[in-house]
């Protein structure tokens, strides 16, 4: 038997071999490597140190997670809330393995298709905006308590205590926040709550102002202290329910009873050696960042000179923006070739349609629907801790402060996301968004969103990223991804200057020094037209570790965020 057994084994020692250094350098992937700091990058640093406190009380990054989301909550109240909802992406470095927390806004059970629609048939101004109508049925409570249980170390309770600290002791007004107040004063002043939290004796606080917000305060308490159902079952949920059918809402107790977030697989592409993991629908975000990286695959960028390479990133995204607002919306209503929107043969033929001297008008491109969905506000920011776990999370109320509107009582703001729906589809809405009947009104449906919470792996290490800015995120993520491909770290990335297309309108928007003059010129002489880049677009948070060793966190220069590495 020996004679026999021993030869044969030896044929197979070099496959057992390779087998067995498969296994380890997976395994090495996901157990072995270790960062030697953590790393929070957000809009606010009290909300980058608030996940630090918890990562010092023994939490790892998805404790973390939940106290830097109620912690902007309370120091960016612009952007996100328990009013409103998000998409968080967990990667758990233990297993190697991510998932993608899904806490959209749904609309309402008695929201209906029409319900923007005026008697001359045409969205009624503001409607979807600014009054109670516009907002949907929150889930970031519902997150904070779900990945608290499922895969924190510290209870929720325990999470929370920073932003039920920040709510009711204050903190100082800055800069920024007396800017978004007073761009929002006329929207915030139209509650009783609403002036009495964020005004003083009527004005808009100055800068230093100690900000307390003693009904926030309570409401964080008592999810802290009773749990997710109190929110979506118990006394603060009918006290909003209250608050909303008070302001001409039309939520019921019911609707927060019904609410369920998602767990989903993350959308998975990849990009020369790098893997990239990305939000899956009712995000269109990550669906765009993967075909426009499946398109560039197709070329030797790196052979390209800065104009030829900067046409051809334009050209795959007008492409890329086309398809989203023709076949997306909520997957648990509509049906849509995603197999065929992320495949290689799809980008093919889209980069067999793209001269490298000539613009292509969106027009001429079939289907004209077209997508130019953009958004003033919305959080995004990035953690890793010393496990090798890591969280992605772009939240959003919508647009600043969401509608405006604070529930009676609750200290809470409430969202305006049913305007991320078509409010009629093929009419543009308050971004000039266009979209179809895959992204109409109905009832429990969740809106289609931009927002693309990313990670980006290869042998180099990994990044994590993302940035609100309604339909310019995924193009903010793909100018990441790009400069991170080319060796660029966090401060690089989000430093870089911006530009993007979406489709329509037909323009390229630019930061000033995205292009050289000889760039510009050059991509004018190719057809191209330009627009200049919104102010109020962008705020990225960006976390990078080289296993090489650094890891770096970083936050937009633009805004008055915070990267920790600690
Ligand atoms: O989910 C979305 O796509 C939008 N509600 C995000 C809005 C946004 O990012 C605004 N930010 N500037």
């Amino acid at each position: 038997m020996m004679t026999f057994a021993l030869p044969a084994a030896r044929r197979l020692l070099p496959a057992l071999f390779l087998v067995l250094c498969c296994l380890l350098a997976a395994g090495a992937r996901a157990d072995e490597r270790k960062p030697p700091q953590a790393a929070i990058a957000s809009a606010y640093p009290l909300a980058t140190e608030a996940g630090f406190e918890v990562l010092e009380a023994g939490g790892n990054a998805f404790d973390a997670a939940v106290a830097v989301s109620a912690a902007l909550n309370v120091v960016e109240p612009r952007g996100s809330g328990m009013g409103g909802g998000g998409f968080y992406l967990l990667h758990f470095g233990s297993e190697g393995k991510a998932v993608f927390v899904d806490a959209r806004e749904v609309a309402p059970a008695a929201a209906t298709r029409d319900m923007f629609i005026g008697s001359d048939g045409q969205p009624v101004p503001g409607r979807s905006t600014d009054t109670a109508l516009a907002a949907g049925i929150p889930g970031e409570p519902a997150a904070w308590a779900h990945i608290a249980s499922k895969y924190g170390r510290l209870s929720m309770a325990q999470s929370l205590q920073p932003a039920i600290r920040l709510a009711r002791e204050g903190y100082p007004v800055y800069a920024r926040l007396v800017n978004d107040i007073t761009r929002k004063q006329k929207a915030l002043e139209r509650t009783p709550d609403g002036k009495r939290i964020f005004f003083v004796k009527g004005a808009v606080p100055r800068e230093g102002h100690i900000l307390k917000q003693r009904d926030l305060a309570r409401s964080l308490e008592l999810l802290a202290k009773k749990g997710p159902d109190e929110y979506y079952k118990g006394e603060l949920g009918r006290r909003l329910v209250a608050g909303v059918r008070q302001l001409g809402g039309i939520w019921s107790t019911e609707d927060l009873a019904n609410y369920r977030l998602v767990e989903r697989e993350p959308l998975v592409g990849s990009y020369r050696d790098v893997r990239i993991v990305t939000a899956p629908p009712p995000s269109s975000g990550g669906i765009a960042l993967i075909n426009v990286l499946n398109i560039l695959g197709g070329y030797q960028l790196d052979k390209l000179d800065q104009a030829a390479r900067k046409h051809l990133v334009i050209e795959s995204l007008r492409r890329a923006h086309r398809d989203r607002a023709e076949y997306l919306g909520d997957p648990a209503f509509v049906r849509f070739p995603i197999e065929r929107l992320l495949s290689a043969d799809y980008a093919a033929g889209q980069r067999a349609s793209i001269r490298i001297d000539k613009a292509t008008p969106s027009a001429m491109l079939p289907g004209y629907t077209g997508d130019s969905s953009s958004g003033t506000s919305t959080t995004h920011f990035s953690v890793l801790d010393r496990e090798g776990n890591r969280v992605a999370a772009s939240l959003t109320l919508n647009a600043w402060f969401g509608t405006g509107l604070v529930a009676s009582g609750t200290g809470i703001l409430l969202n305006n996301e049913m305007d991320d729906f078509a409010i009629k589809p093929g009419a543009p809405n308050m971004y000039q968004l266009v979209g179809a009947e895959a992204n109409s009104v109905e009832p429990r449906k969740r809106p289609l969103s931009s927002m693309v919470p990313t990670f980006l792996e290869s042998g180099r290490g990994v990044a994590i990223l993302g940035s609100p800015g309604g339909s310019y995120i995924p193009s903010m993520v793909l100018l990441g991804t790009l400069n991170w491909v080319d060796g660029a770290d966090a401060e690089k990335i989000v430093a870089a200057r911006r530009f993007h297309h979406q489709y329509l309108p037909d323009s390229v928007a630019a930061e000033t020094g995205a292009f050289t003059e000889a760039e510009q010129a050059s991509l004018a002489a190719r057809g191209h037209s330009f627009r200049p880049w919104p102010a109020t677009i962008g705020n990225m948070q960006v976390v990078t570790w080289d296993y090489e060793g650094r890891v770096v966190a970083a936050s937009d220069p633009r805004a008055p965020g915070k990267g920790i590495v600690r």
